[in-house]
């Protein structure tokens, strides 16, 4: 059995961050799910399909050309999609909220649920993102909710939007983050919530150097 650490949470919480630093001590894959979400969203956008054509939706998803590239510092991964590097475009509020409000269709989230366990391959997998624990891996060995104050969350990703060449603002940020809140909470299908058997680390008053010692810990024992 290939082992696998979900690390699920809310926006901004700081998952990806984590997943990168974690999977490149294990010397792991990494899975970053919302980028799954948030290329498929890119690709709607361009081709046009909006939220109520289920059957061209489901098509685009099941030909979706997207590949991951890691980088050596830690950065987030690069996402290319079609060939094209996409990896500002994805981090952008707007494809967040795109992808937040696609992610609540259950068929697409069945064909994009296949995509994710291919990335289950040895020696281990780092998986984050909303329902990982829950729903794409739940026989996972290694599970861990991370949570933190809406208000850290804008700054963080506020910090992160910066970092990656977008401009944004604290109040449209934390709006954003409360709504899709809001929206990967209540969703019917795969809604955000810890796994029964993932360790909830709250981060709102911890640096990432004691986030990643927590998680490392239970890896480790
Ligand atoms: O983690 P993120 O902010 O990149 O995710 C963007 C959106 O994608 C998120 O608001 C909901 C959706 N998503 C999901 O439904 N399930 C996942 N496992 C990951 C992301």
């Amino acid at each position: 059995m290939i082992p696998v650490l979900t690390l699920d949470g809310p926006s901004g919480v700081g998952k990806g961050t984590v997943a990168s630093i974690v999977a490149q001590k294990l010397n792991w894959h990494q899975l970053d799910s919302g980028a799954i979400y948030r290329a498929f969203a890119l690709a709607a956008m361009d081709c046009g399909i909006g939220i109520d054509n289920l059957d061209g939706l489901l098509e685009l998803a099941s030909k979706l050309d997207l590949e991951f590239k890691s980088n050596s510092d830690h950065a987030p991964l690069s996402v290319y999609l079609d060939k094209v590097d996409v990896t500002t475009e994805l981090r952008t509020e707007k494809t967040a909220t795109v992808a937040s409000k696609y992610a609540q269709l259950a068929p697409l989230r069945k064909v994009l649920l296949v995509k994710q366990r291919q990335f289950q391959k040895p020696p281990g997998l780092v998986a984050d993102g909303r329902d990982m624990g829950t729903v794409v891996f739940p026989d996972a060995p290694f599970k861990v909710f991370l949570t933190a104050d809406p208000e850290e969350r804008a700054r963080r990703r506020l910090k992160q939007l910066q970092v990656g060449g977008n401009a944004g603002n604290i109040s449209h940020t934390l709006d954003g983050v409360r709504k899709r809140d809001e929206r990967d909470k209540n969703r019917a299908h795969s809604p955000l919530k810890p796994a029964k058997d993932a360790l909830i680390i709250d981060t709102t008053n911890l640096t990432i150097d004691e986030v990643i010692s927590k998680v490392m810990a239970i890896i480790e024992v």
